[in-house]
């Protein structure tokens, strides 16, 4: 069995999110946060399977970081140490490292809503994510061309219920014999989807020009502001504002004010890394497309510590090994572009960044981010130096005379949005089964790595598959499943990725055998039931 062969649906037919969704909740991969109180915007619950998945995803970067870390371009073992920090430092990390003073957002204030957008993702959400924009875009593109009456109907209708503060919703007449006009006027360059929506949401023709409207009500947006992502936290009894500290924004940082506790303590050398995976927290304008852009997310990130002249040497190593893990956890080739930062979007302090990016359904044709490759030179430690007040060089271990501050190169990625890259690519529809689709996890990844079903309830089918159960579950996670019928149980099975199918029946207790079930394939082989644990592990670890 490989991954992504055999699957009924073409590789790239369009996938679903809101499917996807559904499956994670039914099956209990990811919850709302607080669900049974109507939710909280920005955050999720792991359930059982999804955490299992994430641990899972978690752990096999851990070990090709820190456990069993590759040879480097240089010929020797590479040596990465794991660290554990605080997701609480002290606020001055958060000064140094440039978070207080700079890590904002654009957005935008709605005057009719009294939400905020953000500034730089509005158009987007506008044209994919917003009930009013997507309601009226359906209309307009099903008559594929612009029809003034069509409009007109929309606004008297469900227009008043999804966008009551749109122009063209208070004053449809006026609004719309305007845009007219503009259309009539400029048959060879007609305006764009974007224009006309910035058309109905303008009232009138003014000194102001054409509005952006609030993709929650169609209000006119105010001008751009910019607004601090660090979530804020007050400390001990009093919470005054010399009490306020921030929940980390990024894992990076307590690396960074680790450096001199690592290199002191863990006879550690330059080259070497620091690795850690944990929360981080962000204030996101409009988090959105489920756990892609939330609140309170995970990341996995690595700080390459090396002297600044083999710092472009150990880029591309770097970016090397993480193509290599993201496609041994089954993020495919196709779905995957390693994308340069142009110079305009590089950060000042960063020399060189990719961003590796994959093909979400809510991003096709285009590509969302899961994980950036920054050269972020000696920043950090400089900043942290600066800051502290605390000497942060290397002192060459060779020659004392020479002390310098290491450079770093950082592949950060998203944990959370690792998995569901992981859920994305392993969904797949196949009409040919009961279940209409398999999630088609790479086994090293799937959260439960074989089913023990007995056919019946009789003939001691059951005792036999509890024996067996009993034996597999000191080295799997492995699924006891007895009651229903056996064609709801693999339809149970397809849908939370189980490789594998074990099936006891009546043969079993005479000859000793069991039926094995490929989740892809679907195919069956019968083999002996004293092999069933060594079965499991040659076909398990072959993806290794
Ligand atoms: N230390 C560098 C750093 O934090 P980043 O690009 O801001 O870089 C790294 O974050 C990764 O963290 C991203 O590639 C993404 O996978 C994940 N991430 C960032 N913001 C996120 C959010 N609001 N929700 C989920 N994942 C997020």
């Amino acid at each position: 069995m490989s991954q992504n062969t055999n699957t009924a649906a073409p590789k790239h037919m369009p996938k679903d999110m809101k499917e996807i969704v559904a499956l994670c909740k039914r099956r209990g991969f990811i919850f709302p946060a607080s669900d049974i109180y109507g939710g909280i915007n920005g955050f999720w619950d792991f359930g059982p399977l999804g955490t299992e998945l994430k641990n899972n995803i978690r752990d096999l970067w851990w070990k090709a970081m820190v456990k069993c870390p590759p040879i480097g371009p240089d010929g020797n073992p590479v040596r990465i140490v794991g660290l554990d920090s605080a997701i609480i430092q002290n606020p001055k990390v958060w000064v140094a490292s440039g978070h207080v003073g700079g890590f904002s957002d654009p957005m935008r204030k709605c005057p009719g809503c009294g939400k905020f957008t953000r500034a730089d993702h509005l158009w987007d959400t506008l044209l994919n994510d917003s009930e009013w924009g997507t309601s009226l875009l359906q209309e307009i593109q099903e008559q594929g061309k612009i029809n003034t009456d069509i409009i007109l109907k929309w606004a008297k209708s469900k227009g008043k219920k999804l966008a009551p503060n749109l122009a063209v919703v208070k004053n449809p007449e006026v609004t719309l014999s305007w845009l007219a006009t503009r259309i009539n006027g400029q048959p060879e360059s007609p305006p764009s989807m974007i224009e006309i929506l910035q058309h109905l949401a303008t009232a009138q023709l003014n000194s102001t020009g054409l509005q952006d409207p609030c993709p929650r009500c169609g209000a006119p947006l105010e001008g751009e502001s910019t607004f601090n992502l660090l979530m804020k936290t007050y400390l001990g009894v009093s919470a005054s504002e010399d009490d306020k500290a921030y929940l980390r924004g990024e894992t990076a940082q307590g690396i960074f004010v680790n450096y001199k506790n690592i290199v002191d303590s863990s006879r550690v050398r330059v080259p070497f890394g620091i690795a850690q995976v944990g929360k981080a927290f962000r204030n996101e304008v409009n988090p959105r497309n489920f756990i892609f852009r939330s609140r309170e997310f995970e990341q996995m990130e690595m700080e390459w510590f090396c002297h600044p002249d083999e710092a472009d040497m150990w880029f591309d190593f770097w970016m090397e090994e993480r193509r290599k893990w993201w496609l041994s956890i089954g993020v495919g080739s196709d779905d995957i572009i390693f994308r340069k930062h142009e110079a305009d979007e590089l950060v000042f302090y960063s020399k060189k960044t990719f961003d590796v990016e994959y093909r979400f359904p809510f991003t096709a044709p285009g590509f969302g981010e899961l994980e950036g490759i920054a050269y972020r030179t000696d920043y950090d430690l400089t900043q942290h130096q600066t800051h502290s007040g605390t000497k942060l060089e290397y002192m060459d271990p060779m020659d004392n005379t020479k002390r310098y501050l290491p450079h770093v190169i950082e592949p950060a990625a998203g944990l959370t949005r690792g998995v569901l890259a992981v859920l994305c690519e392993a969904f797949t529809v196949d009409p040919n089964r009961p279940s209409g689709m398999y999630m088609n996890f790479h086994p090293n990844v799937a959260p439960i790595k074989a089913a023990i079903l007995p056919l019946t309830e009789k003939d001691g089918q059951p005792e036999i598959a509890q024996k067996l159960y009993m034996d597999l579950r000191q080295d799997y996670m492995v699924d006891l499943d007895i009651k229903q019928n056996i064609g709801k149980r693999y339809a149970r099975q397809d849908e939370i990725g189980t490789p594998f199918c074990f099936t006891i029946d009546t043969e079993t207790s005479s000859d000793n055998s069991v039926t094995v079930r490929h989740r892809n394939t679907m195919k069956q082989e019968r083999i002996a039931l004293d092999k069933v644990k060594s079965y499991l592990q040659e076909n398990l670890s072959k993806f290794d």
